[in-house]
């Protein structure tokens, strides 16, 4: 049985302790948020001891697995302290998406993981669904072949006032960077253009032209500025055996093979399929508790902690290209 504690209690970390609880396998052993009301309300909706101080619940509780749910500046600035405690207190940790905002920080959070031997994961839950993993095989199987080109959609309405202008980037971007990656590989450059909609005074809307080491191209473009409602997210791969769509990340997958006008469809069953955003967390955390369990390397971890910061790495390029009007940035240059 791992044991398992989550640290931050804000609607994400209620969504982590929600699925810990109905996983078999695990046992959530106490939750923790500094905000008093928080970590009780936590502790009675969940029936087990609550603490308002990391340190204290990691060497009281000694779990077996930690989240990181946590938030702060750029939505990611918190994770940093509670990732290094739990790793430190030998504990394996899914840290929240950005892994960090700090480059600097978020390659010790890596390089300590590795050094203490633990397993680092991120939440990358957007292509932790069974439509994702049906246009993986088929790419395994050869059916798209050589890359061509790869090109990704996000986005959701978000209006509220944020502390910095590369919020949106930064926030929203490790999803569909790390999309792009699972597909295609390492990016290996990036050219930005990015606007302030109207009355905003974030970067909300941006296009980023992209060159993966393969040697395809591709392109992602996120905005805030677009009320939600689905489509949301979309990502089209082709290659020269074929083309391949996965649709707002769990609803459909589409092959397109080159050489016959039959396609091939996954479609979300209406019975057993998912039914809301909140199954691709469920999804992505029971992937990581079963990694856990098996004993899996660290190294091998799916959406691990490496593969997070170098989503945020190119997002930081992307940042990077902004400031200088458009000019291409290598993302080796970014190291913070
Ligand atoms: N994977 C996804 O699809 C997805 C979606 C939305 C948000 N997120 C991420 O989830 C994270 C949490 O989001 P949220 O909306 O729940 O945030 P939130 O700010 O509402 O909650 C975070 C909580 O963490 C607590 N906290 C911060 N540092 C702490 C520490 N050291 N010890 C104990 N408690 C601490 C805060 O008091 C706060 O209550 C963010 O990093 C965000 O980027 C991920």
């Amino acid at each position: 049985m791992l044991r398992v504690c989550v640290i931050g209690m804000g609607p994400i970390g209620n969504t982590h302790a929600a699925v810990y609880q109905a996983l078999p396998g695990v046992e959530l052993v106490a939750v923790c948020d500094r905000r008093t009301e928080r970590a009780q309300a936590g502790g009675a909706k969940y029936g087990v001891p609550c603490f308002e101080n990391a340190q204290q619940m990691l060497d009281e509780m000694k779990p077996d697995l930690v989240s990181v749910a946590t938030g702060g500046f750029e939505y990611s600035s918190d994770h940093y302290e509670p990732t290094l405690q739990a790793l430190h207190a030998g504990c394996h940790v899914l840290c929240e998406k950005p892994i960090c905002n700090d480059l600097e920080k978020a390659q010790e959070m890596v390089d300590t993981a590795r050094r203490l031997n633990r397993c680092l994961a991120v939440d990358l839950n957007h292509r932790f669904t069974p439509a994702a993993r049906a246009a993986k095989a088929w790419q395994d199987q050869g059916l798209i072949g050589e890359l061509l080109f790869l090109n990704m959609n996000l986005w959701i309405g978000r209006f509220e006032q944020f502390e910095t202008e590369f919020y949106h980037l930064k926030a929203l971007n490790p999803h569909s960077v790390d999309i792009l990656r699972y597909y295609g590989g390492e990016i290996e450059e990036v050219q930005c253009f990015a606007m302030k909609a109207s009355g905003r005074s974030i970067y909300s809307t941006q296009s980023t032209n992209l060159r993966f080491a393969c040697g395809a191209v591709g392109h992602l473009t996120s905005s805030y500025d677009i009320k939600r409602g689905h489509p949301m997210e979309r990502i089209d791969v082709a290659g020269v055996n074929g083309r391949m769509v996965v649709e707002d990340m769990w609803r459909e997958a589409t092959l397109y093979p080159a050489d016959s006008w039959i396609k091939q469809q996954y479609t979300n069953p209406v019975f057993g399929g998912f039914g809301q955003f909140y199954d691709t967390f469920a999804d992505r955390i029971a992937s990581f508790a079963r990694e856990v369990a098996a004993g899996v390397r660290p190294e091998d971890i799916d959406g691990s902690g490496q593969a997070g910061l170098e989503a945020s790495r190119v997002i930081h390029a992307a940042i990077e290209s902004i400031r200088r009007g458009g000019q291409p940035v290598k993302v080796a240059e970014i190291t913070k």
